[in-house]
């Protein structure tokens, strides 16, 4: 089947497979391999990308039903000059990863909850990202990103 739909700001226009998950389309078709697997059962929360700014597993999520959708992996934050997402740097300020491999999802699910509450609090947070698992950073320093990353955005940068 054919599907359209824009990522990362540019439209796509594929054919794939419908039982085609989101993630294998990105990674395979797209060559998107921000896009990480590890569980494939909705658990980890290492293949999150944005539809439409919300956060979705694309694991688990069959990419058919992002006809017409707006998509957003690790690759489209930063800006068209390179640089990157104030949550980007913030993980890089606040050594928020090891391996890096749950990194593109931490950050996308980060992003999802400031574009829709710029100054949560540590507690919601917490509660937010209960969905991505890390298994060697440690969360503390996943805090502290994404709190650096809420007072940057709230600055002359979008
Ligand atoms: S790989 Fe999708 S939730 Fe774990
Ligand atoms: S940085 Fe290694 S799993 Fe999170």
């Amino acid at each position: 089947m054919r599907i359209a739909f824009e990522l990362n700001g540019k439209p796509v226009d594929l054919e794939i497979e419908p039982r085609e998950t989101l993630a294998e389309v990105l990674r395979e078709r797209c060559r998107l391999t921000g896009v990480k697997l590890s569980c494939e059962s909705q658990v980890c929360g290492t293949c999150t990308v944005l539809v439409n700014a919300l956060p979705v597993s694309s694991c688990t999520y069959l990419a058919y039903e992002v006809r017409g959708q707006r998509v957003t992996s690790i690759e489209g934050l930063a800006d068209e000059a390179g640089q990157l997402h104030p949550l980007q740097q913030a993980f890089l300020d606040h050594f928020a990863f090891q391996c890096g491999f749950c990194t593109p999802g931490m950050i996308l699910a980060a992003k999802a909850l400031l574009d829709e509450k710029s100054e949560p609090t540590d507690e919601e947070i917490v509660q937010h990202m209960d969905g991505n698992l890390c298994r060697c950073t440690g969360y503390l320093p996943i805090l502290k990103a994404i709190r650096q990353a809420s007072i940057a955005l709230k600055g002359p940068r979008d």
